[in-house]
């Protein structure tokens, strides 16, 4: 089976997202609108697809904040569903956090506010409504909000036009380009959409790009490759820099994950073509991702410095938690230590400010069933993974950390600044949807 339509490869050029201004700005703070709407969308060339947009568009605006101002928020509903929205990576307060009980009632409006008070990093904003969050994202409900950083811009790294955001999900399209949505159904999910459209290419100039990858998919991971395995080189993750950048030839990216990578394109001749391959595809339509065109040449004064910013440290850790993921082989539903999401349970309380390490197993062996663990308010250092330190890669700040069958990977984070409940869930959201989901109260 598979999709029903096919696109001939690299024939739609790659858009970029386009970038919201705040409606009014004061001393401190930003101010933008956003709604959410039922609205149609091309994504494959000639077909018309219906969505799910902020502000009528698949992938919402890209909100440009900055580390130190506060930027506020307001969504309105204008869905005949309710909608919570969450900043996924944001160190934000328990009523800005997007709680998937915390509901935004169709017709309704909700203010969020940012405080931005975290390290420069790539972020990103979906529904997050209890049982909804799954289907809403696949429909579209998902943009980019990039937090800029003063502290970044000393460094010299690629920016302006040179620093590109880069969305990857999958969607299964019927032959009159409609998405079809079935809980959980991976297999079909066939064609991967880069920033809205399959296999885009993108014009290069001949110089080095910040390219920032995220992954937007309900539950499909990649491993990129570039080409013939030309070099990349990593300088952040999920939460911001790198302590060190880092030279690598693949990049796994789980859902909800962000890398950020640099790539040198002056070291092809202008009229290469390289294909942003995903070694884990099984077809065409997600094997071979998107294509970058080398155009033209171009003077390059970016750099990237040997050091980048301060390695991840916390307090010595003062409580720790053990925490499984797996299936229920009674009722085949996912779990968070063995129980589907409550919300009137509270499964963790935490003491404001202290640090802890969470050890989390996943216990799904027998089906090979990797899940993908994600906790809202902090920004967690990933301590190692059955007993291994962890690689280059994941050596900088991170919220989403993915853990294999059998694996156990353990993680220390400092809950600060901010009281109220928080969830922790597995990030295939499929799985979080039907309630492989926590929640913890910070106390
Ligand atoms: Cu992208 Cu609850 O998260
Ligand atoms: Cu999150
Ligand atoms: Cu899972």
């Amino acid at each position: 089976m598979g999709s029903a339509v096919a696109a001939t490869p690299f024939s739609v050029e790659m858009p970029l997202p386009s970038t919201i201004a705040p409606t009014k700005s004061d001393s401190d703070t930003d101010y933008y609108y956003l709604h959410m709407r039922r609205t149609t969308a091309e994504i494959i060339p000639g077909l018309t697809t219906p969505v799910l947009g902020f502000n009528g568009s698949f992938i919402g605006p890209t909100i440009r904040a900055r580390t130190g101002r506060t930027a506020v928020v307001v969504q309105t509903n204008m869905l005949d569903e309710p909608t919570a929205v969450h900043l996924h990576g944001a160190h934000a307060p328990a009523a800005s956090d997007g709680h998937p009980m915390d509901l935004i009632q169709p017709g309704s409006q909700k203010t969020y506010i940012y405080p931005n008070r975290q390290r420069g990093a790539t972020l990103w904003y979906h529904d997050h409504a209890h049982h909804m969050e799954a289907e809403h994202v696949y429909r579209g409900l998902a943009g980019l909000y990039l937090l800029e950083d003063p502290a970044e811009a000393q460094l010299g790294l690629p920016n302006g036009q040179f620093d590109v955001p880069i969305m990857l999900r999958d969607a299964q399209f019927a032959a009159d380009g409609s998405m079809i949505w079935t809980l959980g159904d991976f297999q079909n999910r066939n064609t991967v959409l880069v920033n809205g459209r399959p296999q885009p290419y993108l014009r290069v100039a001949a110089r080095k790009y910040r390219l920032r990858l995220v992954n937007a998919s309900n539950l499909r991971a990649y491993q990129l490759r570039l080409g013939n395995g030309e070099e990349v080189v990593q300088i952040a993750s999920d939460g911001g820099l790198l302590p060190a950048p880092y030279r690598t030839d693949t990049i796994p990216l789980w859902p909800g994950e962000r890398v950020e990578v640099v790539v040198d394109f002056s070291k092809f001749p202008i009229g290469t073509q390289l294909v942003l391959e995903n070694t884990y595809g099984d077809q065409d339509s997600n094997r071979s991702l998107m294509r970058f065109d080398v155009t033209w040449s171009a003077t390059d004064d970016s750099t990237v410095p040997a050091q980048l910013a301060p390695a991840p440290e916390l307090p010595p850790a003062t409580y720790y938690r053990t925490i499984s993921l797996g299936l229920n082989p009674a009722t085949f539903q996912f779990q968070i230590d063995g129980k589907s999401f409550d919300p009137n349970r509270v499964d963790a309380y935490v003491r404001r400010g202290a640090t802890e390490i969470w050890q989390v197993t996943n216990l799904d062996t027998a089906f090979g069933i990797p899940h993908d663990f994600h906790i809202h308010l902090v920004q967690f250092k990933v301590l190692d993974r059955n007993g291994a330190p962890p690689g280059p890669g994941e050596s900088g700040w991170k919220d989403t950390v993915v853990v294999n069958p059998g694996e156990t990977v353990r993680l220390q984070a400092t809950f600060a600044d901010y009281k109220g409940r928080f969830v922790y869930h597995c990030h295939l959201i499929d799985h979080s949807s039907e309630g492989m989901m926590a929640q913890m109260e910070v106390l």
